[in-house]
């Protein structure tokens, strides 16, 4: 009987095309799914227009010498049927720690397919008939799950354990995303290593061509590994007018996923890099494995130091794959569809974070004003051989007692909260690019940063110090010193680190985006929650969504910051994209803010920073982030004191947020209300074209009257040839009243609305 049972099926199996369709709570997402020829495939539509066209779902497995011992090695590619489904439907609201809103709805359907895997199927039937006998078939399982919402789309693999599943190496995963044409996407190109590239806009068809001209090879790091290869998030915009977003959430101990675009040219997916080389090696694939159609994106994960691309154990998942949609692109940027898609908290006393406005002893070094060295005299240092109390100084240390109490005092004045010092500890006059392992020990200041009387010189003016750990990628260096680390910082009462991943990793071969690194930086959270401590992470790997979990990690950089003002300047429009793409994960520290943004005027640099001073003061709201840095000099926001108002009133932490104007590359306005007040504040930036705002006042409370005070461009400003010329207007507002105004190229407004 068993047997008879196992051949009806059998039968039945590839005769099935089963497709199963799943709409999003208000219908306007269809989601279908079947098993085509064994090969799980999905499909997505919005309002009736393509999104994804049929893409096929699987996962190539590496070979390992221990296959002998229990290792998986047949991809999980084909040979599928469905064995089970169940769709459920799940609405739950939730609060975040700190966030854009204080109520986050999680409304989805869910469609999870328990797929069977029968690797005997091919040979089976002939076999069993001719030796008339009943043979076992092999089988594994696979789940994929999909969480269908009205803005998006998330999926993922799932991997119970079982006996023909438990170890296993991971070669390639092949999630497609087929486009429906040939959109205009906003993107970087593909690295292993760096998102630190200004974002390119084209059509798909044109990023083959504009590859080699869109990365900047000087980078720290830089590791392309395709002609069309790009990262997410990857935002795009189809002719008929949807804003397509593709993203991934809850990237936990796996590689960070690229995606490979075949277009015409294409002959076969490109392996990954190898030696260093911008090699674009062809990845010869299973006979079986035919290329997409072109304009198809093909997930390509992280290799890591070995070239594998994840070693699992199960039971065990994948991240979240996402799929944005609108045709409103507001609809982009307050999406939660990201954060939705991650584990609820895990830290269960969040009280000791908070969000957190700066200044810093920073912006001085990067326009290289001044050092985070502390001497010229020696050719490179052996931290345990150093005397640091007898070398020679250089006269140009930044991190010194008397300049950090300076800062101190310009934010005790101003009301933020903390200041970061850079250039504090011994190391750093070999700091970068030197594949050296001992760079740094986290815990022993240079001899003119007295750590204890600074501490104390803060807390009793009411400000902390943040701590800065640059760890020059040597990850088990900073892995070997974070207690002690942790500890100092407890000791004497930092909450908040800033650390960084200049330089290729060390150990040497592994990229900054490979499950390991991925890996290393979740353990740096965890450790630094364990410490009461928050984590702002510079050069680590693109967030996908994990504040949500840990809302100890406030912030990050993962993408090119206001940094590069000073190394060449980044185009005008660049914060109206990253909106888009780099904050879908998570917050992002721009550090903004410059006021003097013609850096020969007070320095050596002649880079300049292509935005006016009301554009600056709008990012406090364009860029959300809890974490907000005033980046420039205290004497410079000292010469334009009523300006600078603007960043001693703003809040970063928000009970709502309205998105009334956007498009991707060319404006973003946002209202935002402060946590706990009815205060409201306005930002809005454009690119190099300038634009019109008309704002509605209708979200304002009814019946109360605002004091209102907008900080404009003036008339004739602009990001080049007058940046600084702003406008500040003061008057009584209520809601229903409308406000127009006029952004410079590169230019912006803020405004604050102050309940009287
Ligand atoms: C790069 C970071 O982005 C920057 O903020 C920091 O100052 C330097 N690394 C030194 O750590
Ligand atoms: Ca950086």
């Amino acid at each position: 009987m068993r047997r008879i049972n196992f051949f009806l099926t059998l039968l039945l199996l590839p005769l099935t095309a089963l497709a199963a369709e799943v709409k999003s709570p208000n219908g306007n997402i269809v989601l279908t799914f079947s098993v085509n020829e064994g090969v799980p495939t999905y499909c997505m539509t919005y309002k009736g227009k393509d999104v994804i066209k049929p893409s096929r779902l699987g996962l190539e497995l590496a070979k390992d010498k221990h296959a002998s011992k229990g290792m998986s090695e047949t991809d999980l590619m084909d040979h599928f049927v469905i064995k089970e489904e169940n769709t459920t439907s799940f609405d739950e609201t939730w609060q975040p720690v700190w966030g854009e809103t204080r109520d986050i709805r999680n409304h989805y359907q869910e469609y999870a397919v328990t797929l069977e895997q029968r690797l005997d199927i091919p040979h089976y039937p002939k076999e069993a008939e001719t030796k008339g006998m009943w043979v076992e078939p092999q089988t594994r399982e696979m789940i994929i799950r999909f969480r269908v919402y009205d803005d998006g789309i998330g999926f993922r693999y799932e991997f119970p354990q079982q006996k023909e599943l438990n170890y296993f190496l991971i070669k390639e995963e092949h999630s497609e995303f087929a486009m429906a044409g040939d959109h205009m996407a906003w993107w970087l190109p593909g690295d292993y290593d760096t998102q630190e590239q200004m974002t390119q806009q084209t059509r798909l068809s044109e990023i083959r061509g504009r590859m080699k001209k869109a990365v900047n090879w000087g980078n720290s790091s830089v590791a392309v590994f395709s002609p069309t290869g790009v990262q997410t998030s990857l935002q795009m915009k189809s002719d008929d007018g949807l804003y397509i977003n593709i993203h991934e959430a809850a990237c936990l101990d796996y590689a960070t996923m690229h995606l490979e675009l075949v277009d015409a040219e294409t002959k076969a997916l490109t392996t990954q890099l190898s030696g260093g080389s911008n090699a674009y090696t062809p990845n010869p694939k299973p006979s079986s494995y035919q290329l997409p159609k072109p304009f198809t994106f093909v997930s390509h994960l992280t290799p890591d130091a070995t070239g594998l691309k994840g070693c699992m154990q199960t039971p065990c998942n994948t991240p979240w794959r996402t799929v944005m949609v609108s045709d409103d692109a507001r609809d982009m940027l307050s999406s939660n569809l990201i954060l939705n898609l991650n584990e609820p908290c895990k830290i269960e006393d969040t009280s000791w974070i908070h969000p957190t406005k700066y200044c810093g002893v920073w912006w001085e070094m990067i326009v290289g004003k001044s050092s985070w060295h502390y001497t010229n005299d020696f050719p490179s240092i052996h931290l345990d051989q150093i005397d640091w109390q007898r070398v020679k100084p250089n006269g140009r240390h930044a991190a010194n007692n008397e300049k950090v109490k300076r800062y101190i005092d310009f934010a005790a004045k101003n009301g933020l909260d903390q200041v970061l010092v850079e250039g504090w500890n011994v190391g750093w006059e070999d700091w970068a690019n030197m594949w050296k392992r001992d760079v740094f020990d986290f815990v022993t200041p240079y001899p003119d940063f007295d750590i204890k009387m600074l501490n104390e010189y803060a807390h009793s003016k009411g400000v902390k110090i943040l701590m800065h750990h640059e760890t020059s990628s040597s990850t088990q260096n900073y892995e070997r010193h974070i207690k002690e680390a942790y500890a100092l910082m407890n000791k004497y009462g930092y909450d908040a680190v800033k650390t960084g991943y200049v330089g290729d990793i060390i150990p040497r071969g592994d990229h900054h985006y490979s499950q390991s690194m991925n890996n290393h930086y979740l353990y740096v959270i965890k450790e630094a929650a364990k410490h009461h401590i928050m984590v702002n992470s510079h050069e680590a790997t693109r967030p996908t969504g994990l504040c949500r979990t840990y809302p100890n990690l406030v912030g990050g950089e993962s993408a090119r910051g206001t940094e590069y003002e000073a190394f060449g300047g980044n185009n005008p429009d660049h914060t109206c994209i990253l909106p888009f793409t780099r904050l879908q994960g998570g917050p992002m520290d721009y550090t903004p803010g410059i006021f003097e943004t013609k850096l020969s005027t007070w320095s050596d640099n002649t880079s300049w920073a292509r935005i006016t001073i009301a554009g600056s003061l709008a990012l406090y709201l364009t860029m959300y982030s809890p974490l907000q840095m005033a980046a420039d000099l205290p004497e410079h926001y000292e010469k334009y004191d009523d300006a600078f108002q603007f960043i001693r009133d703003v809040a970063c932490d928000w009970d709502d947020s309205r998105y009334l104007e956007a498009e991707p590359g060319d404006y973003i306005t946002v209202a935002r209300k402060a946590k706990g007040t009815d205060n409201w504040f306005i930002g809005g930036k454009c690119d190099e074209n300038g634009h019109q705002s008309t704002i509605k006042l209708d979200f304002l409370d009814k019946g109360k009257k605002y004091n209102c005070t907008i900080y404009a461009d003036a008339k004739d400003a602009h990001y080049e040839k007058n940046p600084k010329a702003y406008v500040i207007t003061k008057k009584v507002v209520k809601a229903g009243d409308t406000l127009r105004l006029t952004e410079a190229p590169g230019g912006g407004f803020a405004i604050s609305l102050i309940t009287q």
